[in-house]
C-alpha cells in the first residue's frame, strides 16, 4: 500500500494545463508543480502565460509556457509535442481553458455560440485526444481532468452557449472515460461553482459597485458554505484526480461548489 506522501507525489510526471495563465488554471498549475510535476502553461495569452511560468520557476518549480488556442486541433497536437520535447513525456492533462460569455437565448449570435462551443467543448475533446495519443505512444496511461461547471447540471441563466458546452463536457468526460480507461487513462471532470477569478470579475465589469455588491450577495445567499470559492479550491480537487489516490476513479464528475447544487 502506498504511503499518503507517495500517493500525491507527482515527481517525474509531466502535466499540461490549458488556460493556465490566470484564474483557476494558474491555481491548478501551482498545485501540480508543488506536487512535483513539470508543467506546461498553455494559454492563448502568451504574455500572461510567460508571467505565470516565471512565477512557477521563481518558486523552484519546472514550467514552460506554450501559446495555444484551445479551439485549434493543431495547437492541441503542438502542446502535447512540446511537453515531450521540453520535459520528455506526458502524464497529465487538465482541460481548463474556457469562456463564459453572457448571452440570453433571444440574443444569442451564431459567432458567440460557435466560439463558446469551439473553446469549451471541441477544445476539451481534441486536447484529450492529442494527450491520450501521446500517452499511448509513450506506452503508459495517464490522467485527464476536464473543468466543467455546475452550469452543466443547472443553468444559471443568460449563459445559453456556456451551459450547453459544459453539459457537453460532462458527457464527453464519461464517453472518454469509457474509451480511454482500458488504455490506463483515467478521465474525470470537476464542476466548480462560483470561483473568484479575473474572468468571473470581468463578467461584472459593466455594473456599478452597488450592482456588483447586490449580485455578489445574491450569489453567496445560494451557497450553503456562505462564501465564493478560490482557484485553489478547484486546484486541490484536480491534484486529487491527477494523483495515484484516484487510480480507481474514472468517468466521475466531482462537484466543487460550496454546496450550491444542493442549496
Ligand atoms: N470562475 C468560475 O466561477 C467558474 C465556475 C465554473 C467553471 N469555471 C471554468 O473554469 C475554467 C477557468 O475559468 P476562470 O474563471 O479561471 O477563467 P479566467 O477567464 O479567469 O481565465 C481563463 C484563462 O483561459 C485562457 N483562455 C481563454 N480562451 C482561451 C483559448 N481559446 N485557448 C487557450 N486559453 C484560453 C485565458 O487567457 C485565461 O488565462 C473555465 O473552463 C470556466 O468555464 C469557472
Amino acid at each position: 500500500m502506498k504511503k499518503i506522501q507517495e500517493l500525491f507525489d507527482l515527481s517525474g510526471k509531466v502535466a499540461i494545463v490549458t488556460g493556465a495563465a490566470m484564474g483557476i488554471g494558474k491555481g491548478i498549475a501551482l498545485r501540480l508543480a508543488e506536487a512535483g510535476a513539470s508543467v506546461i502553461v498553455a494559454d492563448i495569452n502568451i504574455e500572461a502565460a510567460k508571467k505565470t511560468t516565471e512565477e512557477l520557476k521563481a518558486a523552484g518549480y519546472k514550467a514552460k509556457e506554450v501559446q495555444a488556442n484551445a479551439s485549434k486541433v493543431e495547437d492541441a497536437e503542438k502542446t502535447a509535442q512540446t511537453a515531450v520535447d521540453v520535459f520528455g513525456d506526458l502524464h497529465i492533462l487538465v482541460n481548463n481553458a474556457g469562456i463564459f460569455p453572457f448571452a440570453p437565448a433571444l440574443e444569442m449570435s451564431e459567432s458567440t455560440w460557435d466560439k463558446t462551443i469551439a473553446i469549451n467543448l471541441k477544445g476539451t475533446m481534441f486536447f484529450a485526444q492529442a494527450a491520450a495519443r501521446m500517452m499511448c505512444s509513450k506506452g503508459h496511461g495517464g490522467k485527464i481532468v476536464n473543468i466543467a461547471s455546475v452550469d452543466g447540471f443547472h443553468p444559471t441563466g443568460n449563459l445559453i452557449a456556456y451551459d450547453a458546452s459544459k453539459g457537453g463536457v460532462i458527457m464527453l468526460t464519461k464517453a472518454l472515460a469509457k474509451d480511454l480507461s482500458p488504455r490506463g487513462i483515467n478521465v474525470n471532470a470537476i464542476a466548480p461553482g462560483a470561483i473568484v477569478t479575473p474572468g468571473a470579475s470581468a463578467g461584472l465589469s459593466g455594473m456599478s459597485q452597488k450592482e456588483i455588491e447586490a449580485v455578489t450577495k445574491m450569489f453567496i445567499s445560494q451557497i450553503p458554505v456562505g462564501h465564493q470559492g478560490e482557484p485553489d479550491d478547484v486546484a486541490k480537487a484536480v491534484l486529487f484526480l491527477a494523483s495515484a489516490a484516484a487510480d480507481y476513479i474514472t468517468g466521475s464528475i466531482l462537484v466543487v461548489d460550496g454546496g450550491y447544487l444542493v442549496g
